[in-house]
C-alpha cells in the first residue's frame, strides 16, 4: 500500500503535504515525491528513500510556491523502488500528474495498446500507464479531465485510490477509489486529499470518505462533486465530523509509536470495554451480537478469517468462543480461504478481523463467504474502513490510530472485544452460569490495571533484551490460550528485528524442534500458573538440559519456574482465558528493545507495510 496527499485551496500546499507525507509513511516508505503547481507550471521532485531524503531533495531541487498539489509515499508492486518508479508520474505531454495507491492488474496489455499509439514509459509502474491511459481518451475525446479519469477507469481492473491534476486547468484535482482508502477533507474553500484524515486533522474536523467505485472533481469555488465511476449515476456526498485527535497521531514523548502504542493498551482496551462491559449489571451490550444474536445461536459454526497479527487474535478467540460458548470454531488464514474453495453454507458465521479494515485477502475471504450465504461480523479498529463497510455487522475495537508497523494495541483490543462476544454467547447460550459470568466481566474489567503492572516490567525486559540482542534465532512456545502469544511473540521479533524466531505450541517441540536447542538458542516461554503449569515445567526441563537458555513469562509469586529458567518476567496473575492480554505485553517490550538495540527502524521495518492492500 502507499499513502496520497493532496491539497488545493488558498494555503501554501507544500508543508501540508509534507507533513501529511510524514504521517502517512506508516503506509509505505521506500520511495516519496511530490508534484506542486507554482501558478504557471508543475515542480515535481520524488526520491527512492523516506520522505526526510525527499524534503533535503527539494530543498535543493526546486521551490516550493503553490496551493496545488499532490504527493506520495510508497510501498512498491510493480518496479523496484527507485526515483524513476516514484510517484507522481507525469504523463507523456506533461500537462498531468497523478499519484496512486493500489494495482492496475492489466497494465501489461493497455501499456502495448498506448506504445502502439507512441506513447513513450519511462518507469515499470502501472500508474504511468493510468495517466497516460487518461491522456489519450482525454485528448482523443477532448472532454474533461473528470470524463477522461471515469473512461480510463471502466478500463482497467484492480485497485486504486488516485489523484490527478491537470497544469492546464490547475482548479480541480480529480480522485477517484476502488479497493485503498480516499477521504476528502473539507475546509473553507480549501480541500485536502489524502488516505486517511491524518494529514488534515489540525485544519478541518469534516469529511468525506468516497466509497469503492466513487470518484470526485474538488475545485476550489465550487466544491465536490462525486459520480459512480461506472454507471455516472450522482452521489449525494456524506460529510461526517472526524473523531480523530491530533495527540492521536503524534508519539506523545515516546521514542517511537510502537513504544506509545504498548503503552497505550491499558487505555485502548478500556476504550473498547466502554459503554459494552457493564460489570455492576452483569451485562455485555454489543449491538452487533444482540441484533444478529439468533444467527449467532444457530450458528453450526464460526469461521475466523484474517491475516497476520489479526489471525494470531483469531486463534486466542477460537479458544475462548469454544470454551465458553462451545461453538466450533475454525480460524483460516484469509489468503489460503479465499483460494480454497472452502465448503460454507448459510448456516456458517465468518468473523473477520483486520486493524486496518483494508487488508485485500481478508476482503476477498469476507466477499467470498458472502457470495456463499455467509453471514459475516467484521472485528476492525479503524472505522468507516472497507472491510467494516463490507461486513453485515460488526463491532469496532476503538483502539485509536495505530501507526507503528507491529501491531500491538491492536491485538489486545481484537482480543478484547472477541472475548466479549465469547462471554454473551456463552451467557446467552446458557453454556456458563450467571455467576461464572458475573466473575468473567470483573475479570476481565480488571485487565486494563493487570496490564499497567505488567508494563512496569520493561526495565528487566530491557535488560534481558540486553542479553540476547546477538541471538540468531529464538524459540517461542506455549500452550492452550499462550500458544498463538508464542505465534505472536516470534511475529513480533521476526518483523522488527529481523532475528529468526518461530513460535510452537510447547509440547511439540519434541517432534521436531528440540533438535534446534543449544546454548545459542533462547527459547521464551509462556509459563503461567493457570495454563498447563506442570507440563510447560517439564518442556522447560527438556530445554535446560540440552544447554538451552530460558527467558520465561511467569505469574507473580511463581517458584518452580522461576528455579528453573534464567529469567523470568513477572505478570499478575487472572483467569487462563484472558492470560493473554497480559502474557503479551513482556513480548512485546522485548521485541521492541531488541530492535532499539539493534538500530533497526522500529516503526517501519523493512519491506513492510501498515496495511497490504495487495495480494
Ligand atoms: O490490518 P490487518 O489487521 O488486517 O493486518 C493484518 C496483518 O498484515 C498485520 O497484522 C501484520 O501481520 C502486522 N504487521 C503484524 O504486526
Amino acid at each position: 500500500m502507499c499513502g496520497i496527499v493532496g491539497y488545493i485551496g488558498h494555503r501554501e500546499a507544500y508543508p501540508i503535504i509534507m507533513k501529511g507525507l510524514k504521517r502517512l509513511e506508516y503506509r509505505g516508505y521506500d520511495s516519496a515525491g511530490i508534484a506542486l503547481f507554482d501558478g504557471k507550471d508543475i515542480k515535481l521532485s520524488k526520491t527512492k528513500g523516506k520522505v526526510e531524503d525527499l524534503e533535503k531533495k527539494i530543498a535543493e531541487e526546486i521551490s516550493t510556491q503553490g496551493s496545488l498539489g499532490i504527493g506520495h509515499t510508497r510501498w512498491a508492486t510493480h518496479g523496484v523502488p527507485n526515483d524513476v518508479n516514484s510517484h507522481p508520474h507525469y504523463s507523456n505531454s506533461g500537462n498531468l500528474v497523478i499519484i496512486h495507491n493500489g494495482i492496475i492488474e492489466n497494465y501489461e496489455p493497455l501499456k502495448q495498446e498506448l506504445e502502439s499509439r507512441g506513447y513513450v514509459f519511462t518507469s515499470d509502474t502501472d500508474t504511468e500507464v493510468l495517466v497516460n491511459l487518461i491522456e489519450e481518451i482525454k485528448n482523443n475525446e477532448d472532454i474533461k479531465l473528470g470524463k477522461a479519469v471515469q473512461i480510463a477507469l471502466n478500463q482497467v481492473v484492480g485497485a486504486y485510490a488516485i489523484a490527478v491534476f491537470d497544469r492546464t486547468k490547475p482548479n480541480e484535482i480529480v480522485v477517484a477509489r476502488l479497493g485503498s482508502p480516499l477521504a476528502i477533507g473539507i475546509g473553507e474553500d480549501e480541500f485536502f486529499i489524502a488516505s486517511d484524515a491524518s494529514p488534515f486533522i489540525e485544519y478541518t474536523n469534516n469529511a468525506i470518505y468516497l466509497k469503492d467505485e466513487e470518484m470526485a472533481v474538488v475545485r476550489v469555488n465550487r466544491g465536490v462533486s462525486i459520480r459512480k465511476i461506472h454507471d455516472d449515476s450522482i452521489v449525494n456526498p456524506y460529510i461526517q465530523e472526524l473523531q480523530l485527535h491530533l495527540e492521536q497521531i503524534e508519539k506523545g514523548g515516546y521514542d517511537h509509536f510502537m513504544l506509545k502504542e504498548i503503552n497505550e493498551q491499558p487505555h485502548a482496551i478500556r476504550d473498547s470495554f466502554r459503554g459494552r462491559l457493564l460489570s455492576n449489571q452483569a451485562i455485555i451490550k454489543m449491538s452487533g451480537v444482540e441484533d444478529n444474536m439468533k444467527k449467532f445461536l444457530n450458528a453450526d459454526r464460526i469461521l475466523i478469517v484474517a491475516c497476520g497479527t489479526s489471525w494470531h487474535a483469531g486463534l486466542v478467540a477460537e479458544y475462548i468462543f469454544e470454551d465458553m460458548a462451545r461453538i466450533p470454531v475454525e480460524v483460516e488464514y484469509a489468503s489460503e480461504f479465499r483460494y480454497r474453495n472452502p465448503v460454507i453454507t448459510e448456516d456458517d458465521i465468518v468473523i473477520a478481523i483486520s486493524q486496518s479494515g483494508e487488508t485485500a485477502d481478508t476482503l476477498a475471504a469476507i466477499k467470498l463467504a458472502k457470495s456463499r450465504g455467509a453471514f459475516v461480523f467484521g472485528v476492525c479498529n479503524v472505522v468507516g474502513s472497507s472491510i467494516a463497510r463490507e461486513t453485515d455487522a460488526g463491532a469496532y475495537t476503538h483502539a485509536g490510530p495505530e501507526i507503528g508497523v507491529a501491531s500491538t494495541k491492536a491485538f489486545t483490543t481484537q482480543i478484547s472485544v472477541l472475548s466479549m462476544m465469547a462471554l454473551r454467547l456463552a451467557r446467552a447460550k446458557g453454556t456458563i452460569t450467571s455467576s461464572e459470568f458475573r466473575q468473567y466481566l470483573y475479570e476481565l474489567e480488571s485487565i486494563p490495571d493487570k496490564i499497567e503492572v505488567a508494563l512496569e516490567s520493561d526495565a528487566i525486559v530491557k535488560q534481558i533484551a540486553e542479553v540476547y540482542k546477538d541471538a540468531k534465532n529464538f524459540l517461542y512456545l506455549g500452550r492452550g490460550y499462550n500458544f498463538p502469544v508464542a505465534l505472536e511473540g516470534a511475529l513480533k521479533l521476526k518483523e522488527i528485528s529481523y532475528i529468526h524466531a518461530e513460535g510452537y505450541p510447547a509440547a511439540e517441540m519434541k517432534h521436531g524442534p528440540i533438535a534446534l536447542i543449544d546454548e545459542h538458542m533462547p527459547t521464551v516461554v509462556i509459563a503461567t500458573r493457570k495454563g498447563h503449569y506442570e507440563k510447560i515445567v517439564s518442556n522447560i526441563q527438556e530445554i535446560k538440559s540440552r544447554k538451552g537458555y530460558i527467558i520465561a513469562i511467569v505469574t507473580k509469586g511463581d517458584v518452580s519456574v522461576k528455579e528453573l529458567a534464567d529469567h523470568a518476567i513477572e505478570i499478575p496473575e487472572t483467569f487462563d482465558c484472558f492470560s493473554p492480554l497480559l502474557t503479551t505485553i513482556p513480548l512485546q517490550l522485548l521485541s521492541y528493545h531488541i530492535a532499539v538495540m539493534l538500530g533497526k527502524n522500529v516503526d517501519q521495518p523493512r519491506n513492510l507495510a501498515k496495511s497490504v492492500t495487495v495480494e
